[in-house]
């Protein structure tokens, strides 16, 4: 079986990326990401790319004076690599319906936080706010509605007393580091698949089923 070609869509510091990528080099994931695009060309993790000879593009939404303008060179610089599956880490756009149309199945998001809740932005601001005991990420196949499409997997943290945004944020990112290299992993040796918009996922060996109990007993 080939290695499925990744295109990984970043917007900023691109540390899922780099966990991707070490995920790669240890021999954890058997994929290979042929291309990160970039929507700014000051994203951080464009660095991170080059360093391990990735080719990178920017498709800089300043340069389009519309979404749809931009949505169509989007996906023309997707298109031209042609990946196997599409991953959104920190990429901070809505893709358009076209894209989502053309890799369904096969275009995926992590979002910081236990979707359905939070979907947007400020997710641990607004979990801080709420007073919610647990928080987490999700990994989600990209639907045309925005941190909404049908759930793969997700990562689960406590949230502490004492817990800022900085540090919450840290707690759930170091999850999303573990949970996405793990799903590309399921996508790379073909276990993933969405059908009939469910999620299947072969061989699934029986998870930890220790409860997560905030504040501990
Ligand atoms: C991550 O928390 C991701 O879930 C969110 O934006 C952040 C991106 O971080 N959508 P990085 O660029 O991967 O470091």
């Amino acid at each position: 079986m080939p290695a499925k070609a990744i295109t990984v869509l970043i917007s900023g510091r691109g540390s899922n990326l780099a966990a991707l990528l070490s995920a790669m080099r240890e021999g954890a994931l058997d994929g290979a990401i042929t291309h990160v695009v970039a929507d700014r060309p000051d994203a951080g993790g464009l660095a991170i790319a080059r360093k391990h000879d990735v080719a990178t593009t920017v498709v800089d939404h300043r340069a389009y004076s519309s979404r749809a303008d931009f949505n169509a060179a989007l996906a023309k610089t997707i298109d031209r690599v042609a990946p196997d599956l599409v991953v959104l880490a920190g990429f901070m756009r809505v893709v358009g319906a076209d894209v989502v149309a053309r890799y369904t199945g096969r275009i995926i998001n992590v979002h910081p936080s236990l979707l359905p809740l939070y979907p947007g932005l400020d997710t641990h601001r607004r979990a801080l706010a709420d007073g919610v005991r647990i928080h987490g990420c999700s990994v989600h196949f990209v639907t045309r509605a925005i941190d909404a499409g049908p759930l793969i997997a997700q990562g689960a943290v406590p949230v502490l007393d004492d817990d800022d945004e900085t540090s919450l944020a840290a707690r759930v990112l170091a999850v999303e580091h573990r949970l996405l290299p793990t799903v590309v992993g399921w996508f790379c040796t073909d276990r993933l698949a969405l059908v009939d918009a469910r999620v299947r996922l072969k061989g699934a060996t029986k998870c930890d089923t220790r409860s997560l109990l905030v504040p501990a007993a």
